[in-house]
């Protein structure tokens, strides 16, 4: 099956991310959210990343237009009536997953794929919400999408083979490299990289050094691009904490218990970037 018309469910962070390289690779793209609002900054947020390449000289304002003319927003389900593949890309949380692919599986053609960009829900349990688990996989891009090379494929229990070859197959159009998963919680990502941040909110909370010499301890030691709490800001703190209770409870194993600081921040408000405060002030930058 060739994806000509791909959807976008959430037009968020990462939403808008998929829908740029999406309509970077010359599909047609519907993008949705639940206010016009939403979408309306999600298309403005894709016009300011390809900015980036136009003024780096690195694209055209004509091939910026025609990428951002591929973009249609929308408000309602409905709009995927002919969509190829769609990727859902809301927040992490279960019960709103299942409404989105509930009413997807009743509106977008039953040999199209539905796929879930969740950083650690369960892949088999989503497509047991819908009448085509051979159909429904895990397609979890990495922030900022435009940037980041990787996409993490996750096989729930009854993905078919052929819907991880066409998923392999689309990121690889949008210029991306494909890593293969199996459905446990946290995947692979996730399940590496939440206990190392929540293990950096503990030395924060137990006192073993500053904010600051915590992330400059991992970059300039480790040479991570970013020190584990500026991750975790960037990421944002609520789902981080979303992450850490999915590894608590999918394993059952203490050593996976969210940092009471973090359970502390989350309930403050605290959600990072996002919010204009987390581990760091960003509210004066
Ligand atoms: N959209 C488009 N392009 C962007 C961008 C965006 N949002 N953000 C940065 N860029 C581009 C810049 O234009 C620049 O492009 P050129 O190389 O062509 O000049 C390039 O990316 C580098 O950006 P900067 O020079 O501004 O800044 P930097 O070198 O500090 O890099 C960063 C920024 C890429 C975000 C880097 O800090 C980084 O890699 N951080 C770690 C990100 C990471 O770990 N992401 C994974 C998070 S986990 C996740 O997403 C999954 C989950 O489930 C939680």
């Amino acid at each position: 099956m060739d994806v000509t018309v791909f959807g976008v469910v959430g037009a968020g962070q990462m939403g808008n991310g998929i829908a740029h390289v999406a309509a970077a690779a010359g599909l047609q793209v519907i993008m949705n959210d639940v206010k016009q609002e939403f979408v309306d900054n999600g298309l403005k947020t894709v016009g300011k990343n390809l900015d980036r390449a136009v003024s780096k000289g690195k694209m055209s304002e004509q091939e910026k237009t025609e990428i951002v003319s591929r973009i249609k927003g929308s408000t309602n389900l409905a709009d995927f009536k002919d969509a190829d593949f769609v990727v859902e890309a809301i927040i992490e949380n279960f019960e709103l997953k299942r409404k989105v692919f509930q009413t997807l599986d009743e509106v977008v053609p039953p040999g199209s794929i539905l796929a879930s960009n969740t950083s650690s829900i369960s892949i088999t349990k989503l497509a047991s919400c819908t009448k085509r688990p051979d159909k429904f996989i895990g397609m979890h891009f990495m922030n900022p999408v435009p940037v980041m090379k990787l996409v993490e494929i996750i096989n729930g229990l009854a993905t078919a083979p052929a819907t991880t070859e066409l998923t392999v197959e689309l990121s690889k159009k949008f210029g991306k490299i494909p890593v293969e998963a199996n459905d446990f919680p946290g995947f692979i990502s996730n399940r590496v990289l939440m206990p190392m941040i929540n293990e950096a909110v503990y030395a924060l909370f137990e006192g073993v050094g500053t904010p600051e010499a915590i992330d400059e301890v991992m970059k300039l030691g480790m040479n991570h691009p970013m020190g584990p709490l500026t991750l975790a800001d960037f990421i944002g703190l609520d789902t981080c904490l979303a992450i850490m209770n999915v590894l608590h409870e999918g394993f059952g194993d203490s050593k996976y218990r969210p940092c009471p600081l973090l359970r502390k921040y989350v309930e403050a408000g605290f959600l990072g970037r996002k919010s204009g405060r987390g581990f760091y002030n960003y509210s004066e930058k």
